[in-house]
């Protein structure tokens, strides 16, 4: 699988014959007959939405992650929203997080009337940097949101230990959309911060279509998440047919942030086999770590490969490797184009939340510190193809072509 580079393929991008004949996304969902039947028996059965597949696939999903409550939304940006809302997070307040992500995590703060402040990340995880975070608390932080990045847990003691030493006591976030499975210390994600955030995207480990979860282990948490998510209303309709009631009361501003029973039956149905889903990205990991060893060695690596701390099994949502740009005849941009012209859908995470032109506009006074770390990152980052239903030739197509394309550029 790791034949030395060679200079002498022309490359697609120039000509030559791609390395594929179909594009290989960078990710993309699973679904069997049985993810198929549990949705079909729910389309049949009396509830669509707020039915009892939701209550289900909380208390599995909870027990899955090892938190004593979950709560599904309609999203994992409706959660991350849900999530932000039951830290409190208001207008005056201010929440600390990366600009390596989904503007959706930052984006939560906002829909709050709160301030994101931003905190660069650690040059190995590209993770929320502790010795950053510290230097931007303030009296005004209420939570800190930290991104598992790619599905490597963040450093989540040192967070949960500067969030707890704040006057108050602010909260910590896990944004783990990446992260369902990922271990921290032996503890899965979803176990540890005050909430955790997921997201159940079909690229993500476990798909719902669209849809999202809050795990915590904090049961007050979880009673403001279960009203935010359904209009602020303190019961659900379904208790209320069962109980012959009609009366309920709005007792604060929520949304429609519901998960519908259809979704629900999905996710228990991929719950399933969650597990087998994650053991295939760790493999595929491996595959790549052992394929690119050379390229990544040596006093003059031409790509860095993603890094893995002691004591975390990461869940590896993405696979980004960072270009030598120092080694390579081209820039970033050059070689994306030359991986997609060999059929590698390769993609890109993320631009910094604060380069984005509305967070330039808005937020330009906060921005001019920069986040070198991130942003040096950002112009190197490139995530080859990961999900868990990648077939041995396809690890092959994107190695084979990582190489010819990297060994072209070289110099
Ligand atoms: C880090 C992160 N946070 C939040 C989200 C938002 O999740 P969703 O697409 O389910 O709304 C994503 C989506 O990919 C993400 O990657």
């Amino acid at each position: 699988m790791s034949a030395s580079p060679t200079k002498l393929e022309t490359l697609a991008i120039h000509g030559g014959k791609p390395v594929r004949g179909k594009l290989l996304p960078y990710g993309r969902q699973s679904l069997d007959d049985a993810d198929v039947q549990a949705v079909v028996e729910v389309l049949k059965s009396d509830w669509l939405t707020t039915g009892p597949k939701i209550g289900e696939f909380e208390e599995r999903f909870a027990a899955w992650v090892g938190a004593r409550h979950a709560v599904s939304f309609s999203s994992g940006t409706a959660a991350l929203h849900g999530a932000a809302f039951a830290a409190g997070l208001g207008p005056g307040d201010e929440a600390i997080t990366t600009p390596l992500t989904f503007c959706a995590t930052a984006n939560c703060i906002l829909y709050q009337g709160a301030t994101p402040v931003f905190a660069d990340v650690s040059p190995d995880t590209l993770n929320l940097d502790p010795g950053e975070v510290s230097r931007k608390l303030s009296p005004r932080t209420k939570a800190i949101i930290a991104v598992d990045y790619a599905g490597h847990p963040a450093a989540l003691d040192e967070l949960g230990q500067l969030a707890k030493a704040q006057g108050q006591g602010a909260l910590l976030i896990e944004d783990a959309c990446h992260a369902l499975g990922a271990e921290y210390k032996g503890k899965r994600a979803g176990s540890i911060a005050d909430m955790t955030v997921f997201s159940f995207h079909p690229v993500k480990h476990l798909t719902t279509g669209e849809g999202g979860m809050v795990a915590t282990n904090d049961a007050r948490l979880a009673e403001t998440l279960r009203r935010f998510r359904n209009h602020g209303i303190s019961s659900e309709a379904r208790q209320r047919q069962e109980s012959g009631q009609w009366f309920y009361e709005m007792v604060l501003l929520g949304f429609n942030y519901r998960l519908t029973d259809i979704a629900c039956a999905l996710g228990l149905s991929q719950l399933e086999r969650l597990a087998a889903n994650l053991a295939r990205r760790r493999e595929i990991a491996a595959q790549y770590a052992e394929a690119f060893r050379d390229l990544a060695a040596g006093d003059l690596p031409a790509i860095v490969l993603p890094a893995v701390r002691d004591g975390i099994d990461p869940a590896w949502h993405l696979y980004p490797v960072r270009l030598k740009l120092e080694r390579l005849a081209v820039g970033r941009g050059e070689i994306f184009r030359a991986l997609r012209a060999e059929n590698i859908g390769v993609n890109v995470h993320y631009i910094p939340v604060h380069q984005h032109p509305y967070y330039r506009e808005h937020f330009k006074s906060k921005c001019k510190e920069g986040y070198p770390v991130a942003e040096d990152a950002y112009e190197r980052l490139i995530s080859l193809p990961m999900f868990h239903a990648m077939t041995g030739q396809d690890v092959e197509d994107a190695v084979q072509a990582v190489r010819k394309v990297v060994g072209h550029y070289s110099r």
